[in-house]
Parts: structure tokens; C-alpha cells; sequence
């Protein structure tokens, strides 16, 4: 909340604003702004204020979401056509999401999903695997991969908090159940060794439980503000929901209340509890299926790198390589420019450390291993999924045979490297690119140079703007609080962060990251500065780069528009002013680095921010 009070206390321009003169916006872009909106104060809403209207009725909700559909339809496309008779065999792990995709095609009826809680009940050890499964099915989640047994309650509430609990909220059932009901499922579905009474009372028991008000006790238990409790956000029943939700408006610290609540409870008892609910949910709902995107999408997020190389074997986009490994090469060098001024006077030593880490940074496409000494692309992929069987006709149970394989690549340290990690669950988008510490290496999926955001043959101020500030956050990564301890090779090296602190500008520095943005978002700010900063230098300042000079580069004009389609990465429809996503809001993202970055105040002639109050916190 801090970030908004302070954005509203800057000083108010009035317009008209600067004018972004036809020619020079696209009109694919132009057509997401909002003109009445005041670029100096809310740049957000003036770069993508009409992006909403634009994309009304569009199964995403931002732009970088629309790269997955993109992405989901082609996947969806590979995979329905017909092998051709007398082609070769298809390499197995192809087959496997065949198998996957055509199980998770048939309609789901409700007794499928019955038999398999049956399975899981009778199944001798209820672990977090099963129980993630189980929830999946039930509440028709988007899939929750990469959960984290040991930390149930943050499952729950993110299973609450996902964005299509906003979907259809009549299609949730939450009363809680009468005794006559509890008697008539007990009877479809005893449960083994109890008797109906005992489970009863506990069934009662949890279901006030969870529906009563909350006391002010407890409210101080969860909130970490005593004074802060939420009030203002209100979260009312999700979609698909199928336990007791409360009559009374909620806001988050019911929904951490109930995720506590739910997540300590003994796993055995909830997955009956679960199943009598569904059981009454099932009788009043027609048999469901997920959508081509959808199975796409999911056999994209549980066999990865038989997707991509299928996707990548029909789209090849290798050859943009070169651009980006020379954009990459640019963004190295501006940063390099900051280390070597040693505003922080670090030590000789300090110094090589970071410029060799810098130096030895790499950026890698494509999250496929590349071939080994003996091996093909192909022999890695085989042997990555030697374990992992799928099978055509069993949804639920291929459900639980990928959970296991993710499991089992976690846990095996030497494993963990041999393919890319992929992650989508806290990324919110596959197309997200990431900073790997242990590798020393980026890496930008190849979905992510799809239009808008990239076209082969785009002018370079929209290259640099988008793809340039893109790498500039993620190479920043390397360099922020948190992952600067790990060298050149990617090895943590503690007393090497520690001894960095003993300068005191860099002290200070990293204080006010932590200060103005929290110490959860203090990482991330200081990369979307800096990466904007670096792509912003490479293409205004490094006058001398590779690149040939656009005609008219570094006008007001075009700075405009390197700051106008910057912010396009982020157009969204953002609803969540403060969402919790690892990033902050779309909103907040675009503007926050807007409010201390002179060069894009000068561009759109808003006042500057005035020495001292408000420059930015800068690292290096
Ligand atoms: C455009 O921005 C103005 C000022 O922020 C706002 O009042 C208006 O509702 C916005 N228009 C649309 C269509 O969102
Ligand atoms: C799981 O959550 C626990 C508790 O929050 C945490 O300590 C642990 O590091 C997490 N494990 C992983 C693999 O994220
Ligand atoms: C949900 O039900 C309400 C009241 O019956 C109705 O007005 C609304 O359109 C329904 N919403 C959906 C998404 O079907
Ligand atoms: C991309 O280019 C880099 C540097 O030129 C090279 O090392 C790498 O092998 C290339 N990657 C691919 C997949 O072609
Ligand atoms: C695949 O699943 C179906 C339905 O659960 C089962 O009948 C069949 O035996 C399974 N096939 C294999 C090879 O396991
Ligand atoms: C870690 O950094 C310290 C201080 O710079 C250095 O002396 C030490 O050799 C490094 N340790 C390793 C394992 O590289
Ligand atoms: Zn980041």
C-alpha cells in the first residue's frame, strides 16, 4: 500500500500531455491505451488502460497469458493429427502425450471421479501427492503442480486465491450438510473401520468450524499486523467450490483461517469428508471435461519437454538466437559499465567476483537440453521419461503417475539439472522467463517470442524495450540481495554476500530497496529498475553498440515510445490492485518504475522527481 500513498503525493501535472503522434504508435498498440489518463501520474492506465476492452471475451487476462494460449492451441493442433501410416515410430515420450492428452479428452463423469477417491482412500499412506490429486480433481483446479507437502495450508489458500476461482460461483455448492444428507452418502461411501456417529460428530464439528464467524482472537493469530486485518479485500465463494463457506462477507483472513483450518486436519478424514462432499455435488451436475486448451496446457505442465520438443520440431524459432544473444551481449556490457564506476568501493576482489559472474553469465533458449557428447536430444528425452507410464484411458491415474515423476525429479539432486527445470506455479505463465543461480544462466523460453511481443523483422526500439528490459530483469536477478552469493559458477558462497555489506552504500542502498518496497518485493524492484535501466542504456546511450542507429533514435518521440511499449509487457486486466504474486501488481510494476526513472519523466514531460525525496534506490 505504501508504493500507491506516495504515488498519489507526487506532485499532480495538469495536461494536455505530450503528444504520441500517430505515426510513431503502432496502431496494435495504440489501440490498448487511454487517452484521458495522465501518463506522469498513472502510466499504467494510459499505456493500458483500454487493453481490457480490447481483448473482452478472451480466455486470458493478460498479454504474456495470451502467448500461452497462443501456444496451448498450437500444442492442442500437434497433437489431435493423425500419425501418418508408414511414417516412422514416434518416439515414445511423443506417445506419452498422446496418452495423455486423448485420457484427459473424455468427459468426466462424476463416478470416475468417485472410483479414483475410492483408490486414494483405500490407498494405506494418504501423502501430499494423493492429496494434491485429489483436490485437483475436485475441484476441477487448474492443475497444482509443485506442491509443497510441508507447507499444506499455503496449497489450500492458493487453491482458493487461483484465478479461475472467479469463474462461475453458482456452480459452487456451499451449504453445509444435514445429518439426513451425511446418512444418505454414508451409505454410498462408509468409510472403512468408523461408525457413522463418530464420523459425524466430526464432520459437524468441522463444518461449524469453518463456517462460524471469526473470533478477534484468532484474527490476531493470523494476521501478521494486528492492526491490519484485511477487511478491505473481500473474497467472496469460489468458483467450483464444493465445502461450507460462511454467509458473511470474507475477506483473506478468512481465507487463512480456513487454510490453517483445512490443513490440519488428518489427511485420511478429509479425503473421505472430501469425497462425501463431491458425491452430493456429482448428483447435481452434469458430467464436466476439460477443453483442448486446457489438456494442452496440462500436458504441457506435466510432461514438459516432450511438448516443447514436439512444439519446437513444427515451430522452429532457432533463429532468433542471434538477436537475442547480441541484445544479451549489450545488456552484459552497459552493467559491466556500472560494476567497473565501484560506486560502492568494494574491495579487488569483490569486484572480480561480480564481473566474472557477469562474464561467464549465459542465456540459453529453449528449456531442451542441448545434445550430449553421445547422446541426441532425443536419447536425453527417452531416458528422462524411461520411468513415467501414461495411460489413454486413465485420467486421474496419469494425474498421480506425473505427480510421482515431478516428485522423484525434486528429490534426486543430480537429476535436477540434467533437464531445465520448468516451473509454471508461482510464474503464472510458461512463457515466463527465469534466472537459474546454480547455472549462472537465463533462460527464455521460446514461447516468448511470439507476437506482440516479438517479431522477427519488429524495429529495434521495440525490441529493446520489450525483450531488452525483459533480459535486463532476469540478469539483474543474479546481482540482487538474494542471489548475489552465488559465483561465476554457481556456487553459493555465503561470506561473499556478507563481506559486500560491509560497504556501506550498498548497505544503505539495500535498505532502501527493503524500506519503499518490503523485503519481499525489494529483489524484484531493484530488477525491474535496473533490467529497464540496462535495455533503456543499451539502446539510447551505448551510442558506439553493434547496432546500427534507427533513424531518429533518442527523440522525445521515441523515447516515448521505448517507455509506451515497455509497459505493454504488463497490460493486463489487473483487478488485483495488490495481488500476491511474487512480481506485485501489473499496475504497480509499470508505475513504480516509472515514478523514480528521470529519463522517462523527461521523455513525457513530467516533473522530476526532486533530488533527494525520491530517486531511486540504486545497488550499483
Ligand atoms: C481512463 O482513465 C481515466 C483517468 O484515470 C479514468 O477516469 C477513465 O475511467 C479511464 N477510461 C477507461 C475507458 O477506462
Ligand atoms: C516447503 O515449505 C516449508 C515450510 O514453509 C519450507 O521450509 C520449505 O523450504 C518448502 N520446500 C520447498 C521445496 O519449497
Ligand atoms: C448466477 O446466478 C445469478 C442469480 O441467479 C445470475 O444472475 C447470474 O447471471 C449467474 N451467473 C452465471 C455466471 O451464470
Ligand atoms: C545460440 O547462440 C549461442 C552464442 O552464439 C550459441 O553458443 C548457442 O549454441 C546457440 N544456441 C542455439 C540453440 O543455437
Ligand atoms: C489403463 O486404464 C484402464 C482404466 O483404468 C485399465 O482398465 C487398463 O488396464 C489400464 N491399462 C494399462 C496398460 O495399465
Ligand atoms: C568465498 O568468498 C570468500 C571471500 O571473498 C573467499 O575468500 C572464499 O575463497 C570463497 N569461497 C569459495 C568456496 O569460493
Ligand atoms: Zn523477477
Amino acid at each position: 500500500m505504501r508504493a500507491i500513498e506516495w504515488l498519489l503525493l507526487m506532485p499532480i501535472l495538469s495536461g494536455p500531455w505530450p503528444c504520441l503522434c500517430r505515426d510513431q504508435l503502432p496502431n496494435s498498440l495504440r489501440r490498448h491505451m487511454n487517452r484521458s489518463a495522465n501518463p506522469c501520474t498513472d502510466f499504467y492506465e494510459y499505456a493500458c488502460g483500454n487493453w481490457v476492452r480490447t481483448h473482452q471475451d478472451r480466455p486470458y487476462s493478460s498479454l504474456i497469458g495470451k502467448l500461452d494460449h497462443v501456444y496451448h492451441g498450437r500444442l492442442a493442433k500437434l497433437l489431435e493429427q493423425a500419425t501418418t501410416p508408414g511414417a516412422p515410430e514416434e518416439h515414445r515420450f511423443v506417445r506419452m502425450l498422446r496418452h495423455y492428452y486423448t485420457a484427459c479428452r473424455s468427459p468426466l463423469g462424476a463416478t470416475p471421479s468417485a472410483e479414483f477417491m475410492l483408490r486414494l482412500c483405500r490407498m494405506v499412506e494418504v501423502d501430499g501427492n494423493s492429496l494434491s490429486v485429489a483436490l485437483t480433481t475436485l475441484f476441477q483446479a487448474d492443475v497444482l503442480l509443485e506442491i509443497n507437502e510441508s507447507d499444506l495450508p499455503a496449497v489450500w489458500a492458493s487453491l482458493i486465491l487461483r484465478p479461475s476461482a472467479e469463474g462461475d460461483r453458482n456452480a459452487s455448492l456451499y451449504q453445509p450438510l444435514s445429518r439426513e444428507e451425511f446418512d444418505q452418502l454414508w451409505r454410498i461411501l462408509p468409510a472403512p473401520g468408523e461408525s457413522p456417529d463418530e464420523v459425524w460428530q466430526k464432520v459437524r464439528h468441522l463444518e461449524e468450524v469453518i463456517t462460524a464467524k471469526i473470533k478477534p482472537e484468532e484474527a490476531a493469530r493470523w494476521a501478521t499486523n494486528p492492526k491490519d486485518t484485511g477487511a478491505q479485500v473481500l473474497f467472496p465463494v469460489p468458483a467450483y467450490w464444493m465445502l461450507p463457506w460462511p454467509t458473511y462477507e470474507t475477506g483473506i483472513l478468512y481465507v487463512t483461517h480456513l487454510s490453517h483450518h483445512l490443513a490440519s486436519q488428518p489427511p485420511r478424514f478429509l479425503l473421505h469428508y472430501l469425497l462425501l462432499r463431491s458425491l452430493r455435488r456429482d448428483a447435481e451436475r452434469p458430467p464436466w471435461s476439460f477443453t483442448r486448451l486446457e489438456c494442452a496446457a496440462q500436458a504441457r505442465l506435466f510432461i514438459t519437454h516432450a511438448a516443447v520438443w514436439l512444439v519446437e520440431q513444427h515451430h522452429p524459432h532457432l533463429q532468433a538466437n542471434g538477436t537475442l544473444q547480441m541484445l544479451f551481449g549489450e545488456l552484459k556490457q552497459q552493467f559491466g559499465l556500472r560494476v567497473r564506476a565501484n560506486r560502492n568501493k568494494f574491495s579487488a576482489a569483490t569486484q572480480r567476483f561480480l564481473l566474472e559472474k557477469l562474464e561467464r553469465m549465459s542465456l540459453r533458449l529453449s528449456i531442451l537440453p542441448s545434445p550430449g557428447v553421445v547422446e541426441s536430444v532425443e536419447q536425453r528425452l527417452e531416458q528422462h521419461y524411461r520411468k513415467l507410464r501414461i495411460n489413454a484411458s486413465d485420467y486421474f491415474g496419469n494425474l498421480l503417475a506425473v505427480m510421482e515423476h515431478s516428485r522423484r525429479q525434486e528429490e534426486r539432486a543430480d537429476s535436477k539439472y540434467d533437464l531445465q527445470p520448468v516451473k509454471v506455479y508461482g510464474y503464472g505463465t510458461y512463457a515466463s522467463p527465469f534466472f537459474m543461480p546454480r547455472a549462472n544462466a537465463l533462460l527464455v523460453p521460446l514461447s516468448l517470442l511470439e507476437a506482440p511481443l516479438f517479431r522477427p523483422d519488429q524495429r529495434q526500439v521495440l525490441t529493446y524495450s520489450s525483450l531488452g528490459f525483459i533480459l535486463g530483469h532476469e540478469l539483474s536477478h543474479g546481482f540482487a540481495p538474494v542471489d548475489v552469493h552465488f559465483d561465476a559458477l554457481g556456487r553459493p558462497n555465503r561470506s561473499k554476500s556478507k563481506s559486500m555489506l560491509t560497504s556501506r552504500r550498498y548497505l544503505s542502498q539495500a535498505l532502501c530497496l527493503q524500506r519503499r518496497h518490503g523485503s519481499f518485493f525489494a529483489d524484484e524492484k531493484f530488477a525491474d529498475l535496473n533490467g529497464l535501466d540496462l535495455a533503456y542504456g543499451a539502446y539510447f546511450e551505448a551510442g558506439a553498440g553493434a547496432v546500427a542507429g534507427e533513424p531518429g533514435r533518442g527523440t522525445p518521440a521515441q523515447k516515448q515510445l521505448f517507455f509506451f511499449n515497455f509497459a505493454q509487457f504488463f497490460c493486463s486486466d489487473d483487478k488485483n490492485l495488490e495481488d500476491s504474486e511474487e512480481h506485485g501488481s501489473d499496475r504497480l510494476r509499470v508505475n513504480d518504475a516509472m515514478a523514480s526513472f528521470d529519463p522517462f519523466r523527461q521523455a513525457y514531460g513530467c516533473q522530476s522527481v526532486r533530488s533527494g525525496t525520491r530517486s531511486r534506490c540504486q545497488l550499483y
